[in-house]
């Protein structure tokens, strides 16, 4: 889809619909007012957040369909709220024959603003259709933000927006990938891709090196499966590095297909488990907008990658595997392998020099009982740390929720036999996984991400396709921006 920016009045604008921004309280745009003062009055059209209205041919207006859209409450629209909108809009439009929309903006204009609305409209026209040739979906054309004169933060805000919402489809491209066309070599040979469109140094370990290293806790889990197991690491260097010494690490689970293993899981829904690789997906989005946006801090993106399936090779319960950290591990269920193989990476990110990590993951079912399908679950050994992490999904519109890590439930990974376990008992899961990292990342501060109930929709939402929602990939990009 093009997108550009236009500087017209509503009247002169060519598309095929222009849609226009109203309020509860009566503010917004009011070019056409006669119009929507009737709508408002026959009690049509109030404003109410993503309501929208439609006339056609409207006189003296060259578009061919003026679209009104509720924007709520004047003081709650902020930069998520029109994200939002935008999406619902052109998710319902693409349907209705219209190619090319163009978007009145009105009010407070910024970088943030025009950000967001080229986010909502990318983000909302994109359909997980590369298997189905027979896929009805009519994407949009074309997309214009239409301001009323020059700014430059407008121009900026737009470029912007267009390199994070294309990062963030990418993520959801790999994600939507069943795990027949996603193998670990093949997110390798992706990110290989990737990193020479956007020119970022890759290494890509193998089972071997891993070997040599002495990655028994990844391996133990990739041993089950045919598909090998690979270790993707990507380098972006500032090209003057002014931060003192800071190096972030962003770290992605990338299982791309968990069975459960030996420990298997119910056949019910274990389809979705294709989606257990979508924290490397965000990690990788992540990395091709971080390449772009050239932040101030170096950036190594880590990507462990493993099938977990049942074999006759496969790793067995009680089995016990030593860690790259020298750590054992005796493992009590083979289906708690993402912190198997993310235990392995963070001690490898911190032996490359990493001083400040964060890991995403589709870690536990746990988190999905605690905040469901809402919030991301953030658990960190170093509050600044977390803070920052916050900060940047506030500005970027994904919400994230603090958890508690007290030593009490460190108690729960006890082992009589290793020096831990791979699970605690079944309550307050989504913690004694964190942990579990925690006790890896030792004294680097450290956020970790549970995104298992935010990294995909399984039904479609207004504003976006059901499928991976390619989460953590703006955060991350806006985390490196504001480091320095
Ligand atoms: N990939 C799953 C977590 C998951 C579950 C993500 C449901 C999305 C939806 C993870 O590997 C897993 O199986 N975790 C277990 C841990 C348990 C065995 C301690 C879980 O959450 O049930
Ligand atoms: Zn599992
Ligand atoms: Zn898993």
């Amino acid at each position: 889809m093009e997108t550009k920016l236009i500087y017209q009045a509503l009247n002169e604008v060519e598309a095929d619909a222009v849609a226009v921004v109203l309020f509860e309280d009566g503010e917004g745009l009011l070019q056409a007012k006669s119009w929507l003062d009737e709508m408002r009055a026959s009690g049509e059209f109030t404003g109410k957040s993503a309501e929208m209205a439609t006339l056609h041919q409207p006189q003296g207006v060259k578009a061919k369909r003026l679209i009104a859209v509720g924007g709520g409450k004047k003081d709650k629209f902020d930069a998520a709220a029109l994200r939002k909108i935008v999406g619902t809009v052109v998710r319902a439009v693409k349907q209705k024959g219209v190619k090319k929309l163009a978007w009145m903006l009105s009010g407070d204009n910024d970088t943030v603003t025009a950000e967001a609305a080229v986010e909502g409209a990318i983000l909302g026209n994109y359909e997980p259709i590369m298997n189905k040739p027979s896929s009805e979906a009519k994407p949009l054309e074309w997309f214009a933000l239409v301001a009323p004169a020059h700014l430059a933060e407008l121009e900026a805000g737009l470029k912007r927006g267009v390199i994070l919402a294309e990062a963030q489809n990418f993520a959801r491209d790999l994600g939507n990938q069943p795990a027949n066309l996603m193998t670990p070599t093949i997110i390798a040979q992706q990110a290989q891709q990737m990193a020479r469109d956007y020119k970022l140094d890759i290494e890509v370990l193998d089972r071997e090196r891993m070997k040599q290293l002495g990655m028994g806790s990844l391996l133990g889990v990739a041993q089950g499966s045919d598909e090998p197991p690979v270790m993707i690491i990507l380098k972006y260097q500032p090209a003057e590095a002014k931060s003192a010494g800071d190096h972030l690490a962003l770290i992605g689970k990338g299982v791309t297909f968990d069975s459960g293993g030996i420990s298997i899981k119910p056949a019910q829904d274990m389809e979705k488990m294709k989606y257990d690789m979508c924290g490397a997906a965000g990690v990788l989005g992540a990395m091709r907008a971080i390449a772009q946006l050239k932040p101030n801090v170096p950036v190594t993106g880590i990507v462990p990658s493993v099938e977990n399936m049942v074999s006759g090779r496969a790793q067995r319960p009680g089995d016990i595997v030593k860690s790259l950290s020298g750590k054992t591990i005796e493992v009590l269920n083979t289906d708690a392998e993402g912190r198997l193989i993310l235990n392995d990476a963070i001690t490898y990110a911190k032996r490359l020099g990493c001083t400040h990590l964060v890991d995403a993951a589709t870690l536990t079912g746990a988190i999905v009982v605690a905040l469901g399908h809402v919030h991301t679950g953030a658990f960190t050994n170093n509050q600044w740390m977390l803070d920052r992490v916050l900060a940047a999904a506030k500005e970027e519109g994904e919400n994230m929720w603090p958890m508690p890590l007290d030593d009490d439930y460190r108690e729960l990974l006890k082992s009589a036999y290793a020096d831990l376990a791979n699970i605690g008992p079944r309550w307050g899961g989504a913690i004694t996984a964190a942990w579990f990292l925690r006790e890896f990342a030792e004294d680097t501060p450290w956020v970790h991400l549970d995104i298992a109930g935010t990294g995909w929709l399984d039904e479609a939402a207004p504003n976006l396709a059901k499928g991976p929602t390619g989460v953590c990939v703006r955060t991350f990009a806006q985390l490196a921006a504001r480091w320095a």
